[in-house]
Formats: structure tokens, C-alpha cells, sequence
């Protein structure tokens, strides 16, 4: 492997489009390549030892490269090179694994020595080291590669990475990334798709990136700069891979991560059981209408009584009730004091609430106060570390008693939010290898424990990245709080690293109507998009929860989210930005659209498993043609019908022939369109719209099963007893409407040749089908 010009290359994978291999270098290092062009050029390798900076390229630090043997990891088998740094007596080896299987590629950091002040010499008062790393394998120049173009995708800030997501190109122009304790997995592509993701594997909490000597410049990865030293054998790793489609990347990427984490088939199973993503509920979140906010001259507990009633009395079928800040004690820099009812807002306590509407409950909770009253420091019974601004809980007895407690008044869904400001105001978390990590999964076992799931809020992307370890967590925001920014319903890019994460991205609540005067937080504020709002929580998969005041819902609208008894008709995938919209936005002078394209899909199971696309797009400020090769869908589709929203009998052929174009799809008057398959069934061809006034036609949540007949297909439904469901389909061309009411049974057949509903059961036993996570498998 060794050539005679001291090179060694190293095929990774030949797949159908994809080729990735390193130009790897006996002096340290490793260009990376994919279809035998250069993407990304390696940076020299420096790491900081005795708050020294030692750099490969002034030849103050030495690399002696051998092949570092092979091995099985969680990813296969593999073969490694290795670079050994010596530093005086510290040794650091670093090594890149390349595998059999799969477009991928892991670079390892070992500390063989460990390394003793390993913070930059600058770190002392300015804590702008911080946002560094303490050395650096990999890290790649910003510059064009050998290709035309490189764009890049950046998560970085809270929101999942989404309030501060860059886009731009990949060149010596590039200004600063979202980067260090903020930043996020770093996408980089081509105007066609092709993209490289790199990101960290494990240490999830410690490790970053360091965008330096912007504009250009390279990018670091590393372990987090705060980090004032580093044990013996410490082990960091990254992750480089590549694929044919971003949003295809970050699937894998996800199902890396998964696969180390181990987590994924129970995440899978609370992700299943979690009313608050299961059903529709009920939110008083920043934006709502009781946001800091009650009827007049009413306690929050009268008020959340009276949409109980308002509720019952409209057949609105809420589930659960989410309590934002606004029920618990403040206290120092505005952090929660105690997490208790305080008796102003509920006289009776949250059992009192808890009782009278059945409701199970959300509830929200903020950084931690310097003088909580849970922490030693102020005569409680817990361990906290107390940073200058935020209390940091270190103490596995104090996240069991919490969740314990909240369970006596119906706690099933805990939402951490402020992780970023937890986060970046706490130097203990900077400075501490393990802390984050510890912090974050005991609060996660906790809540197991006590069979509460958790919704992370305002998290960094390096909270996102942890949650892959952590089953509980089923959800994250994944954008601003609603009505604080009026773009706030754009999730499609962050859903996308959500679903990737196997998280169902959090749209936050909303408001049905458009007027809803009487807030005095928001006294001018209103909904000009409802049905936006709703369409976008529905195809999110995450919370659907509206905050209207009480007698302003739009109950016609809002049901189409649901059946009849709260049970959201979900999609299998959450709605994320198609390719194309990302590219457009990196190279604006391309063919793409202006505006929001967004794709989903439900996947039917039954005989064989049948796949119906979602699209929708918005806030577009040009027409633009979708071709069907753009759209990621299964081949299938590439002969398929398009139907408009509730217009089963418009339905249009799109193909490789006939493009779907998107004109007039403002924000307020959104385009939604669902794609079948056109079926085969013995002389016959269906291609099926799904049920009418439901924002999901062909849900897996109403359509439990397909059974194909020798000269039929029959489709099973499940529903609440004298629910009324009418389905829409073209049958050789001719389009059909057939009604069924559920009777006590709650399940129905129909023949869709015949044209005809039953209510027989049929032999058939499946699950329900699970969330989508993108590589084949179904959760529990
Ligand atoms: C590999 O990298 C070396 C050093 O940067 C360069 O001279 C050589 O041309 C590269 N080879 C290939 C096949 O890219
Ligand atoms: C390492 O390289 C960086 C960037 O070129 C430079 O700023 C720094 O002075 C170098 N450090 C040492 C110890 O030579
Ligand atoms: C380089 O590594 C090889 C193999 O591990 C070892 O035999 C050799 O002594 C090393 N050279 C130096 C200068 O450390
Ligand atoms: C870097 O980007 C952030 C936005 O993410 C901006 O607020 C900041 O001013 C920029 N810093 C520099 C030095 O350009
Ligand atoms: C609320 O109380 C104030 C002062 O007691 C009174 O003026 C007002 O009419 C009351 N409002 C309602 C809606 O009962
Ligand atoms: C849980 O409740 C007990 C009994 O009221 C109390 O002593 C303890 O401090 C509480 N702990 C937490 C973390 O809420
Ligand atoms: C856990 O909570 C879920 C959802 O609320 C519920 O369906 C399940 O029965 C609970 N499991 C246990 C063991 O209590
Ligand atoms: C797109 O959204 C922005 C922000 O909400 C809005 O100002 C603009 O008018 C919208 N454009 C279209 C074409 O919908
Ligand atoms: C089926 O229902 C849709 C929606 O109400 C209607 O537009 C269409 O005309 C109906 N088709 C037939 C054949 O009745």
C-alpha cells in the first residue's frame, strides 16, 4: 500500500455514484477526494501541550507514520494508518480508519501520554480560547477544491443549530462558521448534491470546531478548547462521510451516531409513546395566547380549567397540557429557584389542574439559579457546581427525586430549555471533559425512571448530537419561540439534522385564527398564516399544540391535523428542505427554487410497503418546476401521480416527463401536494389520494395494512367509532370517493376495485408503523 513516492491511497468505497478515498502522506497528511477530485486539502496537525502550540508545519512537532494494523469497531472491519506526535515525552497518536463497508472514514485522537495544559497560552481571562480546540485531527483548508464549486451547510447556535445555521460557499471568501462551543457538524457540497459531512463521533459534549483564520482559512477539530488537560488514553473521534444527497448524508450520519450510541431502538420506543408527539396538546408557550397571561382577573389555574371546558365543549380533543416559566420560583440572573407551583399561579397545586382535566402535563424548566434551593451551597441536600452565573446539578440523587416528585402531578414530558445559556455561562462545563455528558444523562436516566420523555430547548447541536445517547429524549425546538420572529415556522433545514438524530423536530406552538387581541405581551400581534402553522406542526412529527385563546380556535382547521380523538395523523418522515433549496441557497445564481420546498413521505405497511410523498412549498417568490429525479422519493415515484391538496380528482402524472410546477406558493397560500405510486392490481392500475380534510391523506396512524388480492387491494383502517372517513383514489384513471363510518370496532376495510367498505377485521396482525428513521428498520 506504500507506494514508492511515500503515498499511500486508500480506496474507500466504490458505490453506485460515490467514490471517497485520501491521498495520505507518510508526513502527516491526508487530502481528501471524492470522484477522483479534491475536496478538501488537510491542514497541518498542531496540538497545544504545556500551553504550547506545536505545529506540524514549522516542523515543531514530528509525525512518525506506520500502518497502524486493522481492527472490528462498531462500523466493521477496518484498517488504520497512524501518525505518532511526539512532544517531548507526550505522545499523541492519531489515526485514520477506512472500512470495508460504507462511504466513510473515522479519525482518531489517542492521548497515549494524556497531556498536561493543553488550553492555548491566550486562555487566561478572555475565555475566547473557548471557542478553540486543544489541537486538531482532522482539519482541512477552506478553499475551492478541484471541483467548480463547494457550498457548505453549518448548524450552529440554539434551536438544534437553527438560529445561527450558516450557508454559503466553500472557498477562500468563506467568513466565520458558526464554530466552537456553538458550532455544529459542518455539510459540505457540490451544486449537484454530493456532500461530505464531518462531525464527532463520541465525547459529544467535548469536543468542537475551530473555524480559524477566517475568511478562508481552515477548519479544526478537536477536543473543546477550555479543556485545561487531558488523561491518559483519552480518545476522541470524528467522522467523515459522504453521499449523493445532503439530506441522504445526514441519515447516515444519523445512523452513525446511532450506531455507536447504541440508544436507537429505545429512543424509537418512547419516541412511539410519547403523548405529547402521539396526540394533540395543549401549549402555553412564549407566543401563546396564556403566555404570562390569564383571563382576566383569573388565576393560571382557573384558566387552564376554562380550556378544559372550552375544549370539551368544541369537541376539541387536547391530550396533555404544556406549563411554560410561568408557574415556578426565579430567582438570581432570572434562573429557576424552585421548581415548584407557586401558590399565586396555582392555588391548589398542579394536581388540582391534573385532576380536573385528566390531562397528562409538559412542563418547562430553565437554567439553574446560583442560590437554588436545591444546592448544598444554600442548605439543600444536592450537589451542584456553581459557576459565576449558572448552578450546574452533579448529582444523580437530585435528578432521581426531581422526576419523582413531578410525577405526583402527572409529569409525562420534561422540557430542558436553555441549554445553550446553561451551557455557554457555565466555565465548569467548558473546562470539564465529562461533566456535560454526566449532567446530561443522569437527568436522561431520571427520567426513565420515572417514565417521563424529555424536549430539549434551545439546545446547541452538541446537546442534539449527546441525545442520540440518551432514549428519553424524543424531541427538540427547532427554531425561535412563535411569534418572536415571523420566519419561525422554517424548520425544513433543522429538521433535517433532527430526523437525523432520530428527534422529531419541535415547530412550537401556534395560533389557529388570525386575531387574537389581549395578550399584553403581544397586544399587535397576529397569525396571518394559520393554516401554514398547522400544516408545518403536522408534517413535523413533533408536538402539534396550539395556544389560541379560549373561543378563538379554528376547529375545522386544526382537526386536519388529527382523528377524531387527538390522535395526530402523522407522516413517517418530518417534512425536511429538499436538496435543491439548500443548494439554491449556496449558489443563488443556480436553477432552484425561491423559497421553502420541503418533502415528506408515509410509508404504509402491508404486503409490501408502499410509500406516498408529501411535498410542500412555501413562501416562494418565483414559479419553479420540480422535476421528479429531484425529489429523493423511491424510485417508484419516478412514474407516480401528483395530487393538489383536497383535489383528488386533479390529479396530474409527474415523471420523468412531466415536471410539477410550483407557482403562487406564497406563505399564505401555501402548496401542498401528495404523490402515489401508480399500482399494478391485477387488470387494473390505483394510484390513491388517501383520506379528505387531513393534512395527512395516507397516514400510518389510519392506514394500518394493505392487502393485495389477486384482483384487489384492500385498505385497513383504524379510527374511533362513528368517525366518518371519506377516501379518494383514481382508479384506471377514473376518480372514486368511498365513505366509511367506524363503527364500535374502530377499524374498516376497503376494497378499492370493488369500491366498497367492510367491517370485517382481517387476519392480518401488524404493529403500528414507528417513526421513519431513514435506514429500513422499524422501532419496537
Ligand atoms: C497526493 O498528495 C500529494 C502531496 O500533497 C501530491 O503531491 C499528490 O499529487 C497527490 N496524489 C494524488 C493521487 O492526488
Ligand atoms: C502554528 O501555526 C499557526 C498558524 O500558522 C501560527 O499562528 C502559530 O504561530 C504556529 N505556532 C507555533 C508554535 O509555531
Ligand atoms: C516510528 O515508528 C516505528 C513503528 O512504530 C518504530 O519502529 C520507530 O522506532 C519509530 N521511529 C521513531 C523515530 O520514533
Ligand atoms: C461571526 O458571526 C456571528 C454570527 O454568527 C456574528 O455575530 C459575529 O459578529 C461574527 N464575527 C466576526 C468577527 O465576524
Ligand atoms: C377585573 O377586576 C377589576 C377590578 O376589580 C374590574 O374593574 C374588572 O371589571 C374585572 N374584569 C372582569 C372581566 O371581571
Ligand atoms: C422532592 O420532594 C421532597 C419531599 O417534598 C423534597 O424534600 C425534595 O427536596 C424534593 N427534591 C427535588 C429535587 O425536587
Ligand atoms: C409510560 O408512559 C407511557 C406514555 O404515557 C404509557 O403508555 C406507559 O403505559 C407507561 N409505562 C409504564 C410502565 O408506566
Ligand atoms: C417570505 O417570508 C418572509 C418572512 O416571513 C416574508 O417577509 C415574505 O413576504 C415572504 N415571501 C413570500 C413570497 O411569501
Ligand atoms: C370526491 O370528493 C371530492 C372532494 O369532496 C370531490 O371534489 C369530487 O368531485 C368527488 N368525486 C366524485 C366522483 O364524487
Amino acid at each position: 500500500m506504500l507506494s514508492k513516492f511515500g503515498v499511500f491511497l486508500f480506496l474507500v468505497k466504490v458505490s453506485s455514484s460515490i467514490i471517497l478515498n485520501l491521498n495520505l502522506t507518510t508526513s502527516g497528511y491526508y487530502d481528501v477526494n471524492l470522484n477522483f477530485f479534491r475536496w478538501l486539502q488537510s491542514a497541518p496537525t498542531y496540538f497545544i501541550v504545556d500551553g504550547t502550540r506545536y505545529n506540524l508545519s514549522d516542523k515543531s512537532l514530528y509525525s512518525n507514520a506506520s500502518y497502524g494494523g486493522n481492527g472490528v469497531d462498531e462500523f466493521g472491519f477496518y484498517q488504520s494508518m497512524r501518525y505518532r506526535y511526539y512532544v517531548g515525552k507526550t505522545i499523541i497518536d492519531c489515526s485514520i480508519n477506512t472500512y470495508d463497508t460504507g462511504n466513510y472514514i473515522v479519525f482518531e485522537q489517542r492521548f497515549v501520554t494524556g497531556v498536561t495544559n493543553s488550553r492555548p497560552q491566550s486562555c487566561s481571562g478572555d475565555l475566547h480560547c473557548y471557542q478553540q480546540t486543544t489541537g486538531t485531527f482532522p482539519s482541512f483548508y477552506i478553499k475551492k477544491g478541484q471541483v467548480k464549486n463547494l457550498g457548505y451547510l453549518n448548524f450552529g447556535g440554539s434551536m438544534l443549530g437553527n438560529s445561527e445555521v450558516k450557508t454559503g460557499q466553500w472557498d477562500k471568501t468563506t467568513a466565520n462558521l458558526t464554530d466552537g462551543m456553538g458550532g455544529g457538524p459542518i455539510a459540505i457540497f457540490d451544486e449537484s448534491g454530493n456532500t461530505v459531512i464531518i462531525s464527532p463521533l463520541d465525547n459529544l459534549m467535548s469536543s468542537s470546531f475551530w473555524h480559524e483564520d477566517y475568511p478562508g482559512g481552515r477548519v479544526n477539530f478537536g477536543v473543546m478548547g477550555g479543556t485545561k488537560s487531558i488523561p491518559v488514553n483519552y480518545r476522541q473521534r470524528f467522522i467523515l462521510l459522504a453521499s449523493s444527497s445532503i439530506n441522504k448524508a445526514f441519515q447516515d450520519l444519523g445512523k452513525a451516531l446511532r450506531k455507536v450510541s447504541g440508544a436507537a431502538p429505545k429512543k424509537d420506543f418512547y419516541r412511539q409513546n410519547d403523548v405529547t408527539l402521539k396526540y394533540l396538546g395543549y401549549w402555553t408557550d412564549n407566543g401563546a395566547y396564556y403566555y404570562y397571561n390569564t383571563e382576566a382577573n383569573k388565576t393560571y389555574e382557573q384558566t387552564m380549567n376554562d380550556i378544559f371546558d372550552y375544549a370539551q365543549h368544541e369537541k376539541i380533543p387536547y391530550r396533555y397540557l404544556q406549563l411554560d416559566s410561568w408557574w415556578y420560583y426565579k430567582g438570581s440572573g432570572n434562573g429557576v429557584k424552585e421548581w415548584t407551583a407557586r401558590p399565586d399561579v396555582f392555588p391548589h397545586g398542579i394536581e388540582s389542574v391534573q385532576q380536573y382535566t385528566g390531562w397528562p402535563m409538559g412542563a418547562h424548566n430553565r437554567y439553574w439559579a446560583v442560590d437554588n434551593v436545591y444546592a448544598r451551597q444554600n442548605g439543600g441536600k444536592y450537589n451542584f457546581l456553581m459557576a459565576p452565573l449558572v448552578a450546574v446539578p452533579n448529582d444523580a440523587s437530585f435528578w432521581y427525586d426531581f422526576m419523582k416528585n413531578a410525577t405526583s402531578w402527572g409529569l409525562k414530558m420534561y422540557e430542558q430549555d436553555w441549554l445553550n445559556v446553561e451551557t455557554l455561562l457555565s466555565n465548569d462545563l467548558a473546562e470539564d471533559l465529562f461533566l456535560g455528558e454526566r449532567w446530561l444523562t443522569e437527568m436522561g436516566n431520571a427520567a426513565e425512571f420515572n417514565n417521563i420523555t424529555i424536549q430539549y430547548c434551545m439546545s446547541l447541536p452538541r446537546h442534539g448530537l449527546m441525545s442520540t445517547k440518551i432514549p428519553v429524549v424524543t424531541q427538540a425546538r427547532a427554531s425561535e419561540d412563535y411569534h418572536v420572529i415571523e420566519d419561525q415556522w422554517k424548520i425544513g433545514v433543522s429538521s433535517m439534522f433532527a430526523n437525523a438524530l432520530g428527534l422529531a423536530p419541535s415547530k412550537d406552538t401556534f395560533w389557529t385564527t388570525t386575531v387574537q387581541n389581549g395578550n399584553p405581551k403581544y397586544p399587535k400581534k397576529q397569525e396571518l398564516w394559520p393554516a401554514l402553522q398547522t400544516v408545518v406542526a403536522t408534517l413535523s412529527m413533533g408536538p402539534v399544540g396550539p395556544g389560541d385563546m379560549i373561543g378563538a380556535t379554528n376547529k375545522d382547521l386544526l382537526m386536519q391535523c388529527c382523528n377524531m380523538e387527538g390522535l395526530i395523523l402523522k407522516p413517517s418522515k418530518p417534512a425536511t428542505a429538499m436538496d435543491i433549496q439548500i443548494i439554491k441557497a449556496a449558489f443563488p445564481d443556480i436553477d432552484g427554487p425561491d423559497g421553502q420546498v420541503w418533502t415528506s413521505l408515509s410509508e404504509i405497511y402491508g404486503d409490501k410497503t408502499t410509500k406516498f410523498g408529501i411535498i410542500l412549498a412555501a413562501n416562494m417568490s418565483k414559479p419553479y418546476k420540480l422535476r421528479a429525479y429531484q425529489t429523493e422519493f423511491p424510485y417508484q415515484f419516478y412514474d407516480s401521480i401528483v395530487f393538489p391538496y383536497n383535489k383528488p380528482e386533479a390529479g396530474m402524472p409527474f415523471n420523468g416527463k412531466s415536471p410539477l410546477n410550483l407557482n403562487g406558493c406564497t406563505s399564505d397560500k401555501l402548496c401542498l401536494f401528495y404523490l402515489s405510486p401508480i399500482i399494478i392490481v391485477g387488470q387494473h392500475t390505483i394510484a390513491i389520494y388517501g383520506e379528505h380534510d387531513k393534512f395527512v391523506p395516507m397516514s400510518p396512524q389510519r392506514v394500518t395494512d394493505v392487502i393485495y388480492t389477486e384482483d384487489d387491494m384492500v385498505l385497513q383502517l383504524v379510527g374511533v367509532p362513528s368517525e366518518k372517513v371519506i377516501v379518494s383514489y383514481l382508479l384506471d384513471g377514473v376518480q372514486k370517493n368511498v365513505t366509511t363510518v367506524f363503527s364500535t370496532s374502530g377499524t374498516a376495510q376497503i376494497s378499492l376495485v370493488l369500491g366498497k367498505t367492510s367491517h370485517v377485521k382481517t387476519g392480518h396482525q401488524r404493529p403500528l408503523a414507528g417513526p421513519f428513521n431513514g435506514f429500513g428498520k422499524r422501532g419496537v
